[in-house]
């Protein structure tokens, strides 16, 4: 079956998230005060999912976003937060770690999990996901692990972070079709996913992707030439048939367009930004225009 409408889908996490990868990347400039404005702007605007993940800032974002959770009891009952684990970089969290790997064995995501809802003052995480596929772990393993925490309420809903179609469905036919989401890379300048099966298993199985670094990280705005020059100019012809729209705002329209509608995941620090890309939510994109921005993207025209 087929989902058409969002009310069959296994987990909903929005049109929009609101990303947390970048939120200490200039640690000493970093304002508890900004953030707190930020996150009540975001559920201002009907966004009302965060995303984070054990790793990020070093495995200290956990820390800074559950301090603010901790204080501010609107905002711990206004979101949903989705946390990931299973990377293990060298650094004082992770002393066995002498080069970057995965870990997606059941009992090391058990422990991440514990760990994580004890940083971000919450009494269960709404979306659990392994954040990249550990080519060593037995997926029944990794099953194991997941299932456990949905058993003992510890999470709501788990899912997955770049995972292959076939890794997907092994992983979610162990789970008796728990899986809430796979969270990959899509944006004019990553399209994969409209390729290798992504999004197609997506829809067949009623989940709805998010997409991450859904601005190229921020290449779109810095390139000076190839695809994202010519995707920036794009944009700006476009933007006045759109009522001036900002070109982030054009971009999610883009990202949402798609028949999964994947939850567009924010990373700015910009609380301005934040307002301009959230009316990307009502931009309908003509057909044409959508092809238009592929188009330049790719630098060809459609085969
Ligand atoms: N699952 C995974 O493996 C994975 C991987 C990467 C990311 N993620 C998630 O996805 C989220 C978003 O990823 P991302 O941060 O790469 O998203 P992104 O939106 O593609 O890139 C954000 C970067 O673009 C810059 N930017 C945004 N709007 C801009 C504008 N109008 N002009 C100039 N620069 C602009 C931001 O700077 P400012 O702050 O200055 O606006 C920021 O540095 C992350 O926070 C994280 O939650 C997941």
């Amino acid at each position: 079956m087929i989902a058409s409408n969002n009310d069959s889908l296994r987990y909903d996490a929005g049109e929009f998230a609101y990303g947390t990868w970048r939120i200490l990347d200039e640690e000493a400039s970093f304002v508890e005060d900004d953030l707190v404005r930020r996150l009540y702007t975001c559920l201002e605007h009907g966004i009302s999912t965060l995303d984070t993940a054990e790793i990020y800032g070093g495995y200290l974002v956990e820390q800074a976003l559950g301090n603010v959770l901790k204080n501010h009891k609107e905002l711990r009952a206004g979101f949903n937060v989705v946390t990931k684990a299973g990377i293990d970089v060298p650094s004082i969290e992770k002393e066995h770690a002498t080069l970057p790997h995965y870990n997606a064995a059941g009992n090391n995501l058990v422990l991440c999990a514990e760990k994580s809802l004890t940083l971000l003052h919450v009494d269960v995480i709404d979306l659990f996901l392994v954040h990249r596929p550990d080519w060593l772990t037995h997926p029944e393993d990794t099953a194991a692990g997941l299932q456990q925490l949905l058993d003992e309420g510890k999470v709501k809903n788990v899912g997955v972070s770049n995972y292959t179609i076939h890794q997907f469905e092994t992983l979610d036919g162990l789970l008796g079709g728990k899986l809430a989401t796979n969270q990959v890379e899509f944006s004019p300048l990553e399209m994969a996913p409209l390729y290798d099966g992504t999004f197609d298993q997506c829809l067949q199985k009623n989940v709805r992707p998010m997409a991450w670094s859904p601005l190229g990280g921020g290449a779109l705005f810095t390139e000076e030439e190839g695809a994202a020059k010519r995707l920036r100019d794009k944009l700006k012809e476009l933007s006045p048939k759109y009522g001036d729209a900002p070109i982030d705002a054009l971009v999610y329209a883009w990202v949402l367009a798609v028949p999964t509608a994947p939850t567009v995941i924010l990373g700015t620090n910009k609380l301005s930004r934040i307002l301009d890309g959230a009316k990307g939510k009502s931009i309908k994109l003509d057909r044409q225009d959508w092809y238009g921005i592929w188009e330049a993207a790719k630098g060809q025209s459609v085969p």
